[in-house]
Formats: structure tokens, C-alpha cells, sequence
């Protein structure tokens, strides 16, 4: 099938990553009329064997390639006549954008007017194209002990990687009070599954108490974060991008908030019962150490708008994806030595000793 026989030939950035590979393995099953135009760099957090299972399917192309490069998005948008954009491609992980920032503020913040501005210059009418920046609940700032994240939260975004996310936001905003571009934006909390990168809390516990390493727990172990299962964020951005309203905010979460110390513990008993060790062995791993510069104290979103305007609500309990998520990297030990092989090592070698 020829590129202009697809309903739709979706731009999805980031696909390489944790979220992109589930969103565009759904999207390109889901909808065989949609063309899935994979760009992603490949940088550190980016594995093409995420999307192994899919990789010859008749609608999905990977493009490897830089948003910060505006003249190479520009050839991508004309020769594959690019109508919709699901934008994802960013530095993720807050402890990297406190120890270098730029390349946040260059891939997050440059990165995304690059695609804003290509976008608008490419769809002479701009009616009938959606631009959909999937953002984090990071940029509403910290919680006390009360009250939730509402889509009308100032922002208030307090590390590097939470500003930048912000300014992408502002700008897509900007994009569509300007201009009329037809944006979406989703806030979500934090994601749980198989393929994320093991630097983040749970797959990093679970890959240190496979291997016997010590487990670092920032500060007190108090802060929380509330844990969504990725599927239900790719179905949700699914939801959004078809039954959204164009120009609206949606916050995404799981209704489910934990300490880190309380989900650490957690998943120290599921590890001790997968691995056949007595029960509170994994848990003697457990280290406190230096907290996070600038660390959020509690993040927690009200999830109400997207259930009552869309219909969607988190479809799994967080123990049974926890234990489905130990189970993928009990059984994908190869992708995690993979993964970790590279600059990884390096990094963590640093930061730990920290
Ligand atoms: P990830 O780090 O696993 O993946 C990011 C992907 O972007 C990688 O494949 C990487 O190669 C690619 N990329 C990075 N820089 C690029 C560039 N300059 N050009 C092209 N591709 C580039 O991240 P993730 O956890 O899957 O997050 C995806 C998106 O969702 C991000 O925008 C993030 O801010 C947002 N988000 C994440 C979470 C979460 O809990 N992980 C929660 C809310 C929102
Ligand atoms: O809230 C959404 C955000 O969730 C996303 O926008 C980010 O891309 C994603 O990385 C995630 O950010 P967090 O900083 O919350 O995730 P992280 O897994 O790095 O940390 C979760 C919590 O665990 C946080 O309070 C810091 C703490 N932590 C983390 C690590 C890696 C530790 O105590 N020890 C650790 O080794």
C-alpha cells in the first residue's frame, strides 16, 4: 500500500522508548488503516527491540533521526506526507537533567518547536491535523499531604527536565492561540511495565535485587509518586487522540500512590517469592542515600475529567502489573544486559557513589 492509501499517516516520536514502543505497537495493530511513522534517535533510552514483534508490519515505518534537526523533519514531513503528530520523543529521567540539563532543554524545549514549527509550515491548512504532546503531572510542581493535580494546577515545574516539559507545553499551547494548530496535551504520573529503562525506580530495584546490589532509596523514602500501568497510558493517549477535545488538557493517573520506601518493600516480598529466597532477604538491600536535589515531595493526579468527558479508567490493579512487570524482566534478562551495557554502567557507577 502507497503512503497516500492510509487514512492517516501518523508521526509518533519517541517510539523507540518505554511509552512510544507500547503506543505505537497499539496503534499499528489497532488500526491497520493508519500509516505508524516511527522517528525516533535511538539515543541511550531507545531500543528497537522494544518493537521487534511489529517490525514488518505493512503500516509501520521507523524513521531514525533528531528533532533538533528542523531541515531533517522537514524532508520527513513532505516525503511521508506526515498528517497527524502523537509527540513523545524527550530526556525522561529527572536525575540526568540535574546533572546535565542542556540536552533537555535542546531535545525537550528546541526539539518540540522544531516539530511545532515544521508542522505548521508543512500543513498549508491547518484544519483537520492534530498535534498531541503527551507531557508529565511533573510540571504542576509538589504536593503536601492533600489535594490532586487538576488540569487548572498552575504550573510550577521545579527540576530541568519538569521545566523543560513545561516549556514544551506553553509552546504547544502558543501553537494553537496563535496560529489555530489543533493541539492536544496529556499530563500524566508515573508509568510502570516491561521495557522501561532500567535507571528508573522499579525496573532499577528489580534488576539490583536480581543481581544483589544495593537498593538506593533518596532521602527518607517518603516521597510519592502515583504508579499507572503503561498500557493504560497508551490507551488513554489513544482515547485522547480519536475522542479529545481539540485545544484541551487531560490528566492521567492511576489513582494509586505510594511511598517509595512502602513500594520498594512491596516489591522486595515479590521479588523474595519469584526467586524462591525467605521472605525479607530482597529487603536487607535497601540503602538510604543522598536524596535527589530539589526532590518533589508528592505528585497525585485527579484523573476525573478524563473518566467522566472520555470513559476512560485504569483497567489493571498496581499488584497485579507489579508482579506482571517483575515477571517481563524475571524472563528478558538478555534486554536488560543489553540495555545496561552501554554509557548506562558509567552513569550509575557515578551517581550511586554520589
Ligand atoms: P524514554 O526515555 O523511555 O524514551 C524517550 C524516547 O525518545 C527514546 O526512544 C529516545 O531515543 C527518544 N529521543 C530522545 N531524544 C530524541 C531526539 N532528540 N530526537 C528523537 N528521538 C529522541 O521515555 P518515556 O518514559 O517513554 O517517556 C516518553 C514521553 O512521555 C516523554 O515525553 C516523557 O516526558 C513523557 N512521560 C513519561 C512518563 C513516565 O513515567 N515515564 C510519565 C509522563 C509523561
Ligand atoms: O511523574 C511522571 C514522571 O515520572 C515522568 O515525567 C518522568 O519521565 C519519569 O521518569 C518519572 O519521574 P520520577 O522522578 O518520579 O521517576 P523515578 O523513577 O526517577 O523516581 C521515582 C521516585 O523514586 C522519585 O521520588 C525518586 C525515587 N528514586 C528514584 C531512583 C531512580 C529513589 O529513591 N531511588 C532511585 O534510585
Amino acid at each position: 500500500m502507497s503512503i497516500l492509501q492510509f487514512k492517516k499517516n501518523i508521526l509518533i516520536t519517541g517510539g523507540a522508548g518505554f511509552i512510544g514502543s507500547h503506543l505505537v505497537r497499539l496503534f499499528v495493530t489497532k488500526y491497520p488503516d493508519y500509516k505508524i511513522i516511527n522517528l525516533d534517535k535511538l539515543t541511550y533510552a531507545g531500543n528497537l527491540e522494544n518493537l521487534k514483534d511489529i517490525d514488518s508490519s505493512d503500516n509501520y515505518e521507523f524513521v531514525k533521526g533528531d528533532i533538533q534537526d528542523k531541515d531533517f523533519l522537514a524532508d520527513l514531513f513532505t516525503k511521508k506526507a506526515i498528517t497527524d503528530v502523537i509527540h513523545l520523543a524527550a530526556e525522561s529521567h529527572v536525575d540526568r537533567s540535574i546533572s546535565g540539563p542542556m540536552e533537555f532543554i535542546l531535545t525537550n524545549i528546541v526539539g518540540t518547536a522544531n516539530l511545532l514549527d515544521t508542522a505548521k509550515g508543512y500543513w498549508t491548512e491547518l484544519k483537520g491535523h492534530t498535534f498531541y504532546h503527551i507531557s508529565t503531572d511533573e510540571v504542576y510542581g509538589s504536593l503536601g499531604a492533600e489535594g490532586f493535580f487538576l488540569e487548572t494546577t498552575p504550573y510550577d515545574p521545579r527540576s530541568p527536565y519538569s521545566a523543560s516539559k513545561a516549556s514544551s507545553d506553553h509552546l504547544v499551547r502558543a501553537y494553537q492561540h496563535t496560529y489555530g494548530m489543533e493541539v492536544k496535551i496529556s499530563n500524566c504520573s508515573n508509568n510502570y511495565g516491561s521495557h522501561q529503562f532500567p535507571e528508573k525506580l522499579i525496573p532499577l530495584m528489580i534488576n539490583n535485587i536480581r543481581n544483589k546490589k544495593p537498593l538506593p532509596i533518596y532521602g527518607t523514602g517518603e516521597n510519592i509518586r502515583d504508579w499507572l500501568w503503561v498500557e493504560d497510558h497508551a490507551r488513554a493517549i489513544d482515547v485522547i487522540f480519536h475522542k479529545g477535545e481539540i485545544g484541551e488538557t487531560y490528566n492521567i493517573g492511576g489513582w494509586n500512590e505510594w511511598t517509595n520506601i512502602a513500594l520498594v518493600k512491596h516489591l522486595c516480598s515479590i521479588m523474595d517469592k519469584k526467586l524462591e529466597l525467605p521472605q525479607g532477604e530482597s529487603a536487607e538491600l535497601i540503602t538510604f542515600v543522598k536524596d535527589r536535589a530539589g526532590h518533589d515531595q508528592r505528585y497525585a493526579i485527579d484523573a476525573t475529567k478524563i473518566k467522566k468527558e472520555l470513559g476512560w479508567e485504569p483497567s489493571i490493579q498496581f499488584e497485579e502489573g507489579l508482579e506482571k512487570t517483575v515477571d517481563w524482566y524475571l524472563n528478558n534478562e538478555d534486554w536488560v544486559n543489553a540495555i545496561t551495557s552501554g554509557d548506562y554502567q558509567q552513569y550509575y557507577k557515578k551517581h550511586y557513589s554520589s
